[in-house]
């Protein structure tokens, strides 16, 4: 294969927005030796395509994934100490309430870089530098929605679902990460298909398994109506406290977008200590520091009220229920097959998205759908919080 002498994007076919990108032939296939200009450009392709794929980069090493990670956003905090909670979720992620705690185990020689996957890695095998066996779970929608799949629909219908469309953050205390980097280590063949059927409508999209969707903010708030539109400029999501523990009790929807409402959510005097200063509220739409576009990016499972600003002046609030309801209607056609992008593994695949652009989730069934068997899988994952707040730019 010849290699060019710059970095060169080429739009997914047949695919809403993303981009491949290949890597000049200066870099030894190492995207840390990228040049200023190349690194510019692919800073940009992040920002314009929102997801870029980068082929053959299963040696990344954990440490050169964390530089990598880190180029994206100059405002991220060197770590001061051992155990320093700045990555995407700090000490929220595995708290023993939190839904987030089985989601992975931590590369001990660089913190910042999550194992993501399922089933167990003996010591040095790819992917797994810890010294130790690792066991890891994928996660799967049957343990968070309110009414999953049948086992006969996951394992003769090879049905699955949306898991959890999110942004990586934790939505308390630290801000969303601006870039998350996935490497891809072993993943189950790309040839074994699944499908999401969706609960309101006949639509169908069949996809790989373990197939990672994004969907475009930007495309999310093309698409609102005008009204529409003015509400998602002029409201603020609040969040509450460890949002992923007050949610714990309670199950999604079917597609993945929100919680169904029934009362269940955890109340804020038996979570573990908060504080009001670190509660975030967050603008609905962000806007694209690169492009100018708006993108709407709220996290329908973990919000907690909406604040919209009257031309009056006033402010009107929405409940949470009323605020679920509100948000998934702006959403739901953000996910029909047409306007999804699903990612098919192939081992060695580094995707790099811009977190404050898209909202993405996990697909596929990986357990028992193997003649009974697990699909083995291993990920390494890094996103940072970030150091400055996603802004409207009206
Ligand atoms: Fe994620």
């Amino acid at each position: 294969m010849t290699q060019a002498s710059k970095l060169e994007i080429t739009p997914l076919e047949d695919q809403p927005f993303g981009c491949l990108v290949s890597l000049p032939g200066y870099c030894d296939n190492d995207p840390l030796k990228l040049n200023e200009e190349d690194f510019k450009t692919l800073f940009n392709a992040v920002h314009t395509h929102l997801v870029v794929v980068v082929k053959d980069q299963a040696k990344l090493s954990p440490k050169s994934q964390y530089e990598l990670t880190k180029m994206f956003d100059p405002t991220i905090p060197e770590p001061k100490q051992e155990g320093f909670a700045g990555y995407g979720h700090g000490k929220e992620f595995r708290h023993e309430q939190s839904v987030l705690r089985k989601d992975g185990t931590t590369v001990k020689s660089q913190p910042q870089v999550q194992i993501l996957g399922q089933g167990t890695f003996e010591a040095n095998e790819p992917g797994n530098e810890n010294g130790e066996a690792i066991s890891l779970t994928h996660p799967s929608h049957t343990t968070f929605h309110h009414t999953p799949l049948s086992e006969d629909e996951i394992k003769n219908q090879h049905k699955t679902r949306f898991y959890r469309w999110h942004i990586d953050s934790a939505l308390y205390d630290l801000l969303p990460p601006v870039v998350t980097t996935l490497l891809g280590i072993k993943v189950p063949p790309a040839t074994e298909m699944q499908t999401i059927s969706y609960e309101d409508s006949d639509e169908e999209l069949k996809l790989a398994l373990g197939a990672t969707c994004f969907f475009s903010g930007q495309q999310a708030f093309d698409r609102l109506s005008e009204e529409e539109k003015q509400f998602a400029l002029n409201t603020t999501v609040e969040y509450p406290p460890h949002p992923y523990i007050f949610i714990s009790p309670a199950g999604a929807t079917s597609d993945g977008i929100t919680m169904v409402s029934e009362g269940k959510e955890l109340a804020f005097d038996k979570m573990p200590e908060w504080e009001p200063e670190k509660i975030k509220r967050l603008p609905m739409v962000w806007t694209n520091p690169v492009t100018h576009k708006h993108h709407l990016q709220v996290h329908g499972c973990c919000l907690y009220k909406l604040h919209t600003k009257c031309p009056d002046g006033s402010i009107k609030t929405l409940g949470l229920e009323d605020a679920r309801k509100k948000v998934h209607s702006m959403i739901r056609p953000a996910i029909s097959p047409s306007r999804v992008l699903a990612h098919a593994w192939s081992e060695g695949d580094l995707v790099l998205f811009y977190n404050r652009g898209v909202l993405h989730s996990v697909t596929g069934e990986l357990k028992g759908v193997k003649n009974g068997n697990d699909e083995k899988r291993l990920m390494h994952q890094c996103n940072i919080a970030s150091g400055i707040e996603p802004v409207v730019v009206q």
